[in-house]
C-alpha cells in the first residue's frame, strides 16, 4: 500500500482516520444510466458533484461517470474533488495514464490514423517519452516565433471584430478566435499560413467537425425542445469516423506537406513519420486547438464581467509599462502582476479541460482534507477540476472572480492552480502527462489582453454557453484616445 506524496496543502491538526469510500454504484445498467440522467438533465453537472459531497459529507466517493452503456464497458469510478485529493492524479508513480484522456471510454483510433497518440498514452510507455521529448524541443525551438505571431493573429482579430461590430452592430468573437487560434498553431507547427494551402479556410470547421465526433459522448446537444431520450441517444453510441474522413485527410495532407523540416526531426530521434505527423495534427488540432477555443471565450468572458474599473486598472498597467519598452517581450510582461493575476484567476474559476482520469497503479491511499481513503489497484480515479480549483478550504469566496487573487502575498495560492493537468508550479516533462504548453498558453492570454488594453479603453460583452464553454458576443469596443 502505498500513501499520498507529501501534501503542500496546509497540514491537518492529527493523523486523518481512515474512512471507507462513501457511494454506490447501483444496479449494473441501470445505475450508470440513472447517473447519466442526472447528471446531464435532473442536476446538471455541478449540482450533480455538489449534492453528493454533501449527502456523502465527502468529497472523495464512488459514482459512475458518463458515457456509461453502450459506449464505455466501466464507467464506475472514485471521484476526488478536493483541492487535495485531486493531485493524486498528477503523481505518475501511482496512477496510471493509458487510454484515459476522454474518461471510461476511448474513441476509435481512426480519428488518429490508427495511432494511440501521445494524449492517450501512459508514462511508462517508451513512446511517450519520445512524443513529449519531440513535442518539448519543437516549443523550446520555437520560443522566438510565440510573440510576433501571437501579434499577428491578434491584430487580424481585432480588426475583424471591430469591422463586424461596424456592419452588424455586434461581433461574434468564438468564431474569430477559433480562426486566430487555428492560423497560430498551423504556423508554429508548419511554418505556414493554412490559408496557403489547400486547407484554404476550412481549417477550423474541420477541426470543430473533428472534435465534436470524438467528444460528442461526454456533452449534450442542448437544444430546447429536443426530449431526453432523444438527446441522450449520442451517449450510447460512438459516431463514426467515416463523416470527417476526407477533411482529415486533407488536414493531414497540409501538415504532411509544410511540416517537412519537423518531422525531418521527428524520424531523426527514431519516430515513424506518419506517426509524427498524426500526432502533429492531434497537437495542433486537439490540444492546442481544442483548448484555446474553450479558453479565449472564457478569457474575455471574465474580463468583461469585471466592467469598467477593471479595464481602467489593466490598461492602467500595461500603457505603463509599455511607455518604458520600445516592444512587448517576456520580460514586459512580467513586471504586469494584475494581467498575470486575472490570466490565473480564469484558468482557476473555469479551468479549460474540467476532467481528468487516472487508474490507480495499486493499492493507494488517497487524502482529502477530512479523511484517509485506500483505492484498490486497477480502480479509475476521476477528479473535476472546476470543483478542486474552487475548494473553500484553500481559496477564499472561491465562486468569486477576484482579479487581483494571485497579486503579491496571492502569488502562493499559483500552486493550486490545476489547469494544465499539475499545478502551476510544475514543469512539463517526459516523465509526467503536464501540458508541453504550459507557459505558452499563459503567455497567449496575457498577450491577448495587453493587445485589447492598448488598443481599447473598455468593452463590452453578452455571454452564454456553448457546448465547449462560454459563448462570446462583443458588442462594443471603445478605441483608446
Ligand atoms: C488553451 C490551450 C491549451 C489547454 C487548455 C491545454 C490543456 C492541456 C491539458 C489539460 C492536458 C492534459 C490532458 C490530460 O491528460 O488530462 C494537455 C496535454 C497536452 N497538451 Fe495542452 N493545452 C493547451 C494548448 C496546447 C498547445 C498549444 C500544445 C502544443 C503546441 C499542447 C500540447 C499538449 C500535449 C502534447 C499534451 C499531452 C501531454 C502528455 O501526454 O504528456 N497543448 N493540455
Amino acid at each position: 500500500m502505498v500513501s499520498s506524496p507529501p501534501s503542500d496543502h496546509p497540514p491537518t491538526s492529527s493523523e486523518l482516520a481512515f474512512r471507507e469510500i462513501p457511494g454506490s454504484y447501483g444496479v449494473p445498467f441501470f445505475g450508470p444510466i440513472k447517473d447519466r440522467y442526472d447528471y446531464f438533465y435532473n442536476q446538471g453537472k455541478d449540482e450533480f458533484f455538489k449534492s453528493r459531497i454533501q449527502k456523502y459529507n465527502s468529497t472523495v466517493f464512488r459514482t459512475n461517470m458518463p458515457p456509461g452503456p453502450f459506449i464505455s464497458s466501466d464507467p464506475r469510478v472514485v471521484a476526488v474533488l478536493d483541492s487535495k485529493s485531486f493531485t493524486v492524479l498528477f503523481d505518475n508513480s501511482k496512477v496510471e495514464k493509458k487510454d484515459v484522456l476522454d474518461g471510461t471510454y476511448m474513441p476509435s483510433l481512426s480519428f488518429f490514423g490508427g495511432y494511440r497518440v501521445c494524449a492517450f498514452l501512459d508514462t511508462d510507455e517508451s513512446s511517450h517519452r519520445a512524443l513529449k521529448s519531440f513535442f518539448i524541443a519543437f516549443l523550446a525551438s520555437s520560443h522566438a516565433k510565440f510573440i510576433p505571431y501571437l501579434r499577428t493573429g491578434l491584430s487580424e482579430l481585432f480588426a475583424n471584430l471591430e469591422s463586424e461590430i461596424a456592419d452588424k452592430k455586434s461581433a461574434n468573437f468564438n468564431v474569430n478566435s477559433d480562426n486566430m487560434a487555428f492560423d497560430f498553431v498551423f504556423r508554429l507547427v508548419t511554418g505556414s499560413d493554412p490559408a496557403e494551402t489547400k486547407l484554404k479556410s476550412k481549417g477550423p470547421v474541420t477541426v470543430n467537425t473533428w472534435l465534436a465526433l470524438q467528444l460528442a459522448p461526454l456533452g449534450t446537444a442542448g437544444l430546447k425542445y429536443v426530449p431526453n431520450f432523444i438527446d441522450d441517444i449520442i451517449h450510447t453510441v460512438r459516431l463514426p469516423f467515416f463523416v470527417i474522413k476526407s477533411g482529415y485527410k486533407k488536414l493531414y495532407n497540409a501538415v504532411y506537406a509544410s511540416a517537412s523540416s519537423l518531422l525531418d526531426e521527428a524520424e531523426k530521434s527514431g519516430i515513424k513519420r506518419d506517426e509524427a505527423c498524426h500526432n502533429l495534427v492531434f497537437l495542433a488540432g486537439f490540444n492546442a486547438f481544442g483548448g484555446m477555443k474553450v479558453l479565449f471565450p472564457s478569457l474575455i468572458k471574465w474580463i468583461a464581467s469585471g466592467g469598467e474599473s477593471l479595464h481602467r486598472r489593466l490598461a492602467d498597467e500595461i500603457r505603463s509599462v509599455m511607455k518604458e519598452e520600445v516592444q512587448i517581450t517576456f520580460a514586459a510582461l512580467e513586471k504586469m502582476p494584475l494581467t498575470k493575476s486575472v490570466v490565473y484567476e480564469t484558468l482557476r474559476i473555469d479551468p479549460p479541460v474540467p476532467f481528468q482520469y487516472a487508474t490507480a497503479r495499486e493499492d493507494i491511499v488517497v487524502e482529502s482534507h477530512d479523511s484517509a481513503f485506500q483505492i484498490k489497484k486497477g480502480e479509475t480515479i476521476f477528479g473535476y477540476q472546476p470543483l478542486a480549483t474552487k475548494d473553500p478550504k484553500v481559496f477564499k469566496n472561491p465562486n468569486d472572480f477576484v482579479p487581483d487573487r494571485f497579486v503579491g502575498d496571492g502569488e502562493k495560492l499559483i500552486k493550486y492552480v490545476y489547469w494544465s493537468n499539475a499545478r502551476e508550479i510544475d514543469t512539463p516533462s517526459p516523465d509526467n502527462k503536464q501540458c508541453p504548453a504550459k507557459d505558452l498558453v499563459v503567455l497567449c492570454c496575457r498577450l491577448m489582453l495587453v493587445e485589447l488594453f492598448l488598443r481599447y479603453d473598455t468593452f463590452t460583452a453578452e455571454t452564454g454557453k456553448v457546448s465547449l464553454g462560454a459563448s462570446v458576443t462583443i458588442t462594443s469596443l471603445t478605441k483608446a484616445v
